[in-house]
């Protein structure tokens, strides 16, 4: 049987996953594929974790360099992680015509255009199942099986430790603090969890994701990026009440036709699709309670897709840990010696440029409905001065409540709020947040109907 040989950078927890599961599943991976995957060398930081994964020493080396230019290597995983040396050990990997295989989202989501080229360039292929939603292969059915429909929307829960956060927040009332000290100390989430909670992980997976909707590259820059830090158990019972649960979104929209004077200024444009203008952005959002999504709980990702052909679809399973990593990394895997095989790897370009004159539509521009909680002074005529800011402003109140049971003079007034452009709605609240009967800053938390 024909044999590749791959070199893995990186033997943490991913790279132990793959190790393990090539251990498990090789032989059965050999009997479909008629290829078998051999693990040539595997370069480690710290070669005790790769010893830990029972990595046998004599192919463990911490000399990265070594694994890429190992003749023997024909295929590169790539699972260190960061930007830095990673991009290089990629770029070093695709210059010498190695296919390589990364589950890194931050190194593809804000490099991809250039590697891509690279591996162009140099006739081979990047491939990164591994670097949205761990073993949900959402890049595939983006790139390959939805390839005859044009995406209209994508939201998603991609992030396990928000969503592990939000639904203990949610079934114990307990506060954002309390539960995202207990998920450190069970190594759900990272002694700096800033990446995880603050949505930087999120907007990495929902640029790509974003990038293979509509053909234009989104870097996380793009991407408005909003976390849980300031979401109170009040407000997930506020939103309970009115039917709704709140959940951390990545979140693509068509919103409509791209700029036709950009379009018509393009002579690639005869051969593209017609461009959107997007919404890409991330933020926790009000979910309706019977919308599928509001049912995905704990770690578990989930990713909605709406096809113009094919309708709403939905993606569901473990976006983390090693051995949804590694299932996400041997299915590249298999593409890749695949493509070497059979001299394929132009069949299915890792990014296919396809609406040159796309653009991301600014978060001021974008229209939604919200949640608004204000803590306000409890005397007469409250109501009425917030309701006369917002009018001017021309933005319409659905409904307002003020929990009963509040002790003291502050009590906490919910509003939600008709639609309404984010730059309009968040100067109001500023106007709001400086009346003397508004006792802290507003919270905003947009809604999501997913309709
Ligand atoms: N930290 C991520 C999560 C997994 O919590 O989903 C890696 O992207």
């Amino acid at each position: 049987m024909q044999q590749v040989h791959m070199g893995l950078i990186g033997a943490g927890t991913v790279g132990g996953g793959v190790w393990n599961a090539l251990q498990r599943n090789g032989a059965l991976m050999a009997s479909r594929l008629g290829i078998q995957l051999e693990v040539a060398a595997v370069a480690v930081r710290h070669p005790d974790r790769a010893r830990a994964a029972r990595i046998p020493a004599r192919r463990i080396t911490t000399d990265w360099k070594s694994v890429v230019a190992d003749p023997r290597v024909q295929v590169v995983v790539e699972l260190m992680g960061g930007t830095t040396t990673a991009r290089e050990a990629v770029i070093a990997a695709l210059r010498l015509g190695k296919p390589v295989v990364t589950a890194n989202k931050a190194l593809v989501s804000a490099h991809g255009d250039e590697l891509f080229a690279e591996a162009a360039a140099h006739g081979t292929n990047l491939y990164y199942e591994a670097s949205v939603a761990g073993g949900i292969p959402i890049i595939k059915v983006l790139r390959e099986s939805l390839v005859g429909n044009r995406v209209t929307r994508i939201a998603g829960i991609v992030n396990g430790t928000c969503n592990y956060i939000l639904t203990r927040m949610q079934q114990e009332g307990a506060a954002f603090g309390d539960v995202l000290a207990d998920a450190q100390r069970l190594g759900y989430a990272e002694a700096e969890p800033s990446l995880d909670v603050d949505g930087h992980d999120a907007a990495h997976k929902t640029g790509i994701l974003a990038s293979l909707a509509h053909g234009f590259w989104v870097t996380p820059a793009q991407v408005h990026t909003e976390g849980i830090r300031n979401l109170s158990p009040l407000d997930i019972q506020s939103a309970a009440r009115l039917g709704y649960t709140i959940k951390l979104l990545g979140i693509v929209k068509c919103l409509g036709p791209a700029d036709t004077t950009v379009r018509k200024a393009s002579r690639r444009v005869r051969d593209t699709a017609p461009a959107c203008a997007i919404q890409a952005s991330v933020y926790p959002a009000l979910v309706p309670r019977t919308h599928v999504l509001a049912s995905v709980n704990h770690a578990y990702n989930a990713v909605a897709v709406r096809g113009d052909v094919v309708g709403d679809t939905l993606f569901y399973g473990r976006g983390a840990g090693a051995e949804a990593t590694a299932s996400a990394v041997l299915s590249d895997l298999a593409d890749a010696v695949l493509d070497l095989r059979h001299g394929s790897h132009r069949r299915v370009p890792p990014f296919v440029a396809h609406e040159v004159n796309g653009r991301v539509v600014p978060m001021d521009e974008v229209i939604s409905r919200y949640y608004v909680r204000l803590a306000v002074l409890d005397r007469p005529g409250v109501f009425a001065r917030i309701a006369t800011l917002l009018a001017r402003a021309g933005i319409g109140i659905s409904s307002i409540i003020q929990p009963e049971g509040h002790a003291g003079d502050t009590v906490p007034v919910i509003l939600m709020i008709h639609d309404a452009p984010n730059a309009a709605m968040r100067r109001v609240l500023r106007q709001i947040a400086a009346l003397p009967v508004v006792r802290a800053e507003p919270m905003m938390i947009r809604v999501e109907d997913l309709d």
